[in-house]
This record gives structure tokens, sequence and C-alpha cells, in this order.
């Protein structure tokens, strides 16, 4: 039985006093639903205040990045030991990383072994550009990114995997329920490849791109999906809510 995870990437958005206020508004009412896991990730500079926002309730922490060097003179960047003091969880090669800061599989890969070095539990992201989905090769690409990402790393560790298509992302153009499952199956077959079965079983694999209340519980009901990986919606705080309120109903079953 894998507990859903409802993860809000809140990317390049909220300065510190609208952070503060954004979880404020949400807090009480995220940590009184259960069975399933809430993960707010917001922007570095937040995350030491929304950190003591949520201390003691049943809401995680994440990132939305780190560098794969513990420490030294990489001005500028985020190490994996400053976050295993805040939070507990970091995303990692999300496509508009990838896209912008040109993120290569290689850089994903040390990324993904710097957070599970350090205990973070990785939320590793994967996807195909639109051109690629429409030339049917999306499998070819999803496969080639696990196998870059993940090479060489040992499992042992919490991996998270959360498939987003781009041609999804901010776009209100959604995958449909159907079509997310059926791929996410076939990343659980790769997960299998890679490793084993019992593994495979084990990692939670959640659809992200423009998941929002309305058309969130197509996605949670699927069999395959344990859950979402948020974006616009996990800024609005009646958005966020009523979609883990509705993950939670579906995890009680
Ligand atoms: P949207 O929900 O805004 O489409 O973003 C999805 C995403 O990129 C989450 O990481």
């Amino acid at each position: 039985m894998r507990i859903p995870i409802i993860a809000g990437n809140w990317k390049m958005n909220t300065t510190l006093a609208e952070a503060i206020k954004l979880v404020s508004e949400m807090r009480d009412e995220l940590d009184a639903i259960a069975n399933v896991d809430k993960v707010i990730c917001p922007p570095f500079i937040s995350l030491a205040a929304v950190g003591e926002l949520i201390k003691g309730s049943s809401i995680s922490l994440g990132a939305q990045n780190l560098y794969f060097e513990e420490k030294g003179a990489y001005t500028g960047e985020i190490s994996p030991l400053m976050l295993a003091e805040l939070g507990e969880f970091v995303i990692v090669g999300h496509s508009e990383r990838r896209q912008y800061f040109n993120e290569t599989g290689d850089i994903v890969n040390k990324k993904i072994r710097a957070a599970l070095k350090v205990g973070l539990k990785p939320i590793l992201c994967i996807g195909e550009k639109p051109a690629e989905n429409e030339a049917g090769r999306t499998k070819v690409v999803l496969a080639e990114q696990l196998s870059l990402s993940l090479a060489d790393i040992d499992l042992a560790g919490s991996l998270i995997i959360a498939y987003e298509p781009i041609w999804a992302i901010g776009t209100g153009r959604a995958a449909s329920g159907k079509e997310a499952n059926e791929t996410i199956e076939f990343i659980r077959q790769n997960i299998s490849q890679l490793y084993n079965k019992e593994i495979a079983q084990r990692v939670r694999i959640l659809y992200g791109g423009s998941v929002n209340a309305t058309n969130a519980n197509e996605f949670i009901q699927q069999p395959e999906i344990d859950g979402a990986l948020i974006g616009g919606a996990s800024l609005k705080p009646e958005q966020f809510l009523s979609i883990t309120r509705q993950a939670s109903e579906i995890s009680r079953l």
C-alpha cells in the first residue's frame, strides 16, 4: 500500500512575507487531512520561516533544487547539507531546470546521489517535450531520463518520481487520467527492470501538469498514480486543500 503524496511546487513565486501568509492560510486545515503525505516546496529563502510555521504539524517541507557539492566555492548555490537541516524532500531535475538551466541527466544523477547521501528524499521529475510526445517517443525519452538519472544509484533510500509531461505544465492542458496512468505504469516497469519488482512497487510515482481541484480526482484515483506534484494550484489554498482532501478520501477506501 503506497501512501499518496500531494506536493506543492511553488516555483519562483512568493516573497518571504507572501510565503508566510500562504502557509498560515492553509496550515491548520492541511495538517488535519489524514492518509496522505503533504509536502510544500517554497523558494529557498522562505524555507526556514515556513519550516518554523509547520513545525509539529503533519506537513513536510521540500526544496525545489539543490547543488551536488556539500560546501565550498560555489557562489550562489545551496548544498544538500543546508537543506537537510531544514526539510525532508527536494525536487530534482524539474523540466524548467533542464530547459532554462541546462541541467543534464548527469547533473540530475549527481544531485540525486547528493540528496540521498544526506537523507533527503528526492522527487525526481521526468517528462517528455511536446514534439517528443507528438512523435510517439514518450517511452523512449522517459526510459533514457530514468537510466541517466538513476545510473549507479542504490535505491535503499526513498525516491519519489514525478511524471510531468512538459506539454502539460502550466498550460491548462493536462494529460488524461488514463494516459497518465499508462505512462506511469511504464515508468514502474522500467524501475522494476533497473532495480527489482519490490522496489518498483514501493516507489511512489506522481503525476504533474495542470492539476487542479477540478481534475485532480481523475489522476489520484488511478491505480498506478500515487499523488500529484502541483504548480499553479498549490499557490491557492482552497485548491491545494481540495486536492489534498480528494487524495485523502481515495486513500481511505
Ligand atoms: P502546473 O501545475 O502549474 O502545471 O505545474 C506543474 C509543475 O511543474 C509542478 O512541478
